[in-house]
């Protein structure tokens, strides 16, 4: 967004209406801007000087959004997609109008922690390979993880592709007995995001994971009270705590 812009677009970015009901609004006297009823909806402000009162209302300036969502399983990490829901289309279209993206993909029925938002530069730092951010998960297995997959994740294994992972760190939570196999329930952290990295780590150690959850990500939790599918804005701390990792 450039520096200057249109009062119309400025409300309308901020979720204020369409442009149509702004220019409705404005003709009414609704706007304020600096104190003086807006008469053109045109009017060219700058959106970080300008202090701007819709319908009494004060408009809080921003132009970069940051969502936490608890990804519910069924729906795919991309903005959009001919077929399938995506992430967005969980969204209010208010939510939507700084144009968030998903930081990183969790697979379609993995669920948990994924950050929405359109800062290109904290995603390239939360995703570049060479940051090593570490990510947090917990999986229910099916098969009895023992110490040997502790020690072997700890010191790396290979993938169906040859590719050999980082060291990762293993803990086993809980073990129970069903009726067709022993499931295990345990915490893994990675510090890379290969394609299906867990799911392909637990394959080859002849292991099925059949739940996957994502914890966090860099410093930043899910905050476990939003239900599958919510998500909510970044408190001040959780980006700072991001920003200055
Ligand atoms: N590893 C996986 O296998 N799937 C995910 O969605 C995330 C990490």
């Amino acid at each position: 967004m450039s520096a200057k812009i249109r009062l119309d677009k400025l409300l309308a970015h901020m979720g204020y209406g369409t442009r149509s009901e702004i220019k409705k609004a404005v003709k009414q006297g609704k706007v304020l801007v600096n104190d003086k009823v807006a008469k053109d909806s045109g009017l060219i402000i700058d959106p970080k000087l300008a202090t701007v009162v819709f319908e009494g209302q004060t408009v809080v300036y921003r132009d970069v959004v940051y969502l936490m969502l608890n990804k519910p399983p069924g729906v795919i990490s991309a903005t959009e997609d001919g077929r399938e829901r995506t992430v967005i289309d969980l969204l209010e279209p208010e939510d939507r109008l700084l144009s968030p993206f998903p930081v990183g993909r969790l697979d379609k029925d993995t669920v948990g922690l994924l950050l929405l938002t359109n800062d290109g530069q904290l995603a390239h730092e939360l995703l570049s390979p060479r940051k090593h951010v570490p990510k947090t998960y917990e999986a229910l297995v099916r098969g009895a993880v023992d110490d040997q997959d502790r020690i072997q994740f700890e010191a790396g294994v290979t993938l169906d592709d040859g590719y050999k992972t980082m060291p990762a760190e293993l803990v086993i939570v809980d073990r129970e007995n069903r009726e067709d196999a022993i499931y295990s329930t345990i915490r893994l952290t990675i510090k890379e995001g290969k394609f299906h990295q867990v799911k392909r780590m637990f394959e080859a150690v002849g292991k099925k994971v059949v739940f996957l959850k994502r914890l966090s990500m860099g410093a930043l939790e899910l905050d476990q009270t939003l239900a599958e599918g919510d998500y909510r804005e970044l408190t001040a701390e959780e980006l700072a705590s991001l920003a200055h990792r």
